[in-house]
């Protein structure tokens, strides 16, 4: 008997407890953030720092995967219902702007863009939506100068060198990327005609594996390659496509743009065409996002219009772990 009512006691305690951390997570403010490639290591990193701002200030971070247009609007429905008071989003398409912004507005949701920018119907960006993201052109530019010293270390003859661009123009990042590094490449004496566009159909390895393998089948004169790409995926797709044509390491130089997702490929035993990648702040943008959007929910201070984040570090494989340890990413 003792014991039954012992075990009635602690059952009771059991549920109330329960019940009590129900109560308060109900009462915590909840923020979602949307991200168009959860499968992408980048994003997986935004996400991490945006639940540390949460710990941080006692709030809760809903993280959802927005893939397409259907799954984003859908998703700002269950954020709503869910309770949620505003978002943090890396739209999958940036032409998505304006019915997001509506949407938004009807469920009356805060909102601040990350990464890619809203293009309104006009085709210009959506100046009015809080946006946090890079300085795409200037981190293009590193890129490109990056690329051509390592090819001039290397003793290249340029006349055989071909450079792979892996575009992909309607995302206007992708662009300024591409096209910094372009410029820096010409302006560091290489041969326009030695050029070759390859417009990526999706922004992941096979869209850039296949998109490169055609320019690689187009221009089998060429003995050495230099791969780019607005990110790590797109610079990886391209690598693997060398190595597929039969390129050695040594007359390959890719040089990523993320960081964030080269970490496996640094880590091989064999050194591949990848020499490095522009380490940006995905720490930043996940961490000040959340909390732009949480300040503007909770003390109505409403976020600057344009957030830049300016800081590109090279990683190598000699300085990946330090770097990446340093900003708490590894
Ligand atoms: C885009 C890319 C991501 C990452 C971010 C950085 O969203 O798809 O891989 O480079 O930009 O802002």
């Amino acid at each position: 008997m003792k014991k039954r009512i012992l075990n009635l006691v602690v059952a009771s305690a059991i549920a109330f407890c329960g019940v009590v951390s129900t109560v308060q997570a109900a009462d915590k403010v909840k923020i979602g953030f949307l991200v168009k490639q959860p499968e992408e290591p980048w994003f997986q990193t935004e996400w991490r720092f945006a639940d540390k701002a949460a710990k941080d200030n006692g709030f809760e971070v809903l993280k959802i995967a927005a893939p397409d247009g259907e799954r984003t609007l859908a998703a700002l429905d269950s954020l709503a219902a869910n309770g949620a008071k505003g978002f943090v989003i890396c739209t999958p398409d940036p032409r998505l702007g304006p019915s997001i912004v509506a949407k938004a507005k009807a469920l009356n949701l805060k909102m601040v863009a990350v990464d890619d920018r809203f293009v309104g119907s006009d085709g210009k960006f959506m100046e009015d939506v809080p946006y946090l993201g890079m300085d795409a052109h200037a981190v293009g530019q590193q890129q490109g100068k990056l690329l051509m010293e390592e090819a001039k270390k290397r003793g290249w003859n340029l006349a055989e060198t071909g450079a792979i661009i892996n575009t992909f123009e309607e995302l206007d990042t992708a662009h300024q990327r591409t096209s910094g590094s372009v410029e820096s490449l010409i302006a560091a004496g290489f041969p326009k005609d030695n050029i070759f566009n390859a417009p990526n159909r999706t922004t992941d390895i096979p869209g850039s594996f296949d998109a490169s393998n055609i320019m690689l089948t187009q221009h089998p004169d060429k003995k050495n390659w230099l791969v780019i790409g607005m990110n790590d995926n797109a610079v990886l797709g391209g690598i693997r496509a060398t190595e597929g044509a039969g390129f050695k390491a040594a007359n390959v130089i890719g040089i990523g743009i993320n960081g964030t997702d080269v970490v496996a490929e640094l880590e091989k035993k064999e050194v591949t065409g990848l020499y490095g990648s522009l380490l940006l702040s995905p720490n930043v943008h996940g961490y000040k996002t959340t909390m732009m959007v949480y300040d503007w929910v909770t003390k109505g201070v409403e976020p600057a219009k344009f957030t830049p984040i300016s800081d590109a570090t090279l990683i190598m494989r000699e300085n990946f772990k330090q770097k990446l340890t340093e900003m708490g990413m590894m």
